[in-house]
């Protein structure tokens, strides 16, 4: 595999839109249940992330080949936490190129990204997603509560908000 170079999504046109769709589909392979009702909602979500989160919307790429990303927003309330906290809406990598440690970059950056803005992050994931729940506990998330079929997990940051909002 070559070089993974992570950066911020900078524009969402229909084709950078079919691409995350595919990888979406595709990263969600065999826990459908999780991932949504298809490619059609596929592509509500992910245009809702952008225009919530597109500050926060990181893509990884293999020799220029999108392979994954991480939906980060630092402005999202939390009904749970009954405050405004960081959430992570979305992370996926493309079936052919997990467990190669692309996973690993994009949440690191994610974190990074976050950590300037807020001091807890939130997140749901599916009850039987293992992997991904074990993957979140190797970064310090810890499993807070459940709703149905989702687990909701938390990790707080050290805040250093070094920067004003919006520049970044
Ligand atoms: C979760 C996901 C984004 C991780 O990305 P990745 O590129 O495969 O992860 P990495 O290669 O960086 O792996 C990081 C570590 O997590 C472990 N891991 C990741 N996914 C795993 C899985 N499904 N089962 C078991 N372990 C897993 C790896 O073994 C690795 O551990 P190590 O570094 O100690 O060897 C990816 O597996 C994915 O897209 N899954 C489907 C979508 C999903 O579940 N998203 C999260 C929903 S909330």
């Amino acid at each position: 595999m070559g070089a993974v170079e992570v950066e911020r999504l900078d524009r969402l046109n229909a084709e950078t839109l079919e691409e995350l769709v595919g990888i979406y589909m595709r990263g969600y392979e065999g826990l459908r249940e999780y991932g949504g009702e298809g490619e059609g909602y596929a592509k509500r979500y992910l245009r809702w992330c952008w225009s919530k989160a597109r500050d926060g919307f990181f893509v990884a790429r293999v020799n220029g080949e999108l392979a994954g990303f991480i939906v980060c927003d630092r402005d999202w309330y939390s009904k749970y936490e009954g405050r405004i906290v960081g959430a992570i809406h979305e992370f996926v990598v493309d079936r052919g190129f997990q467990g190669h440690g692309i996973g690993r970059i994009l949440m690191e950056k994610g974190l990074d990204y976050l950590s300037r803005y807020t001091d807890r992050v939130e997140l749901w994931v599916g009850e039987k997603n293992r992997g991904a729940i074990e993957f979140y506990e190797s970064y310090g998330f810890r499993r807070v509560g459940q709703s149905g079929i989702w687990v909701r997990m938390v990790r707080d940051l050290h805040a250093k908000p070094d920067k004003p909002l919006g520049e970044d």
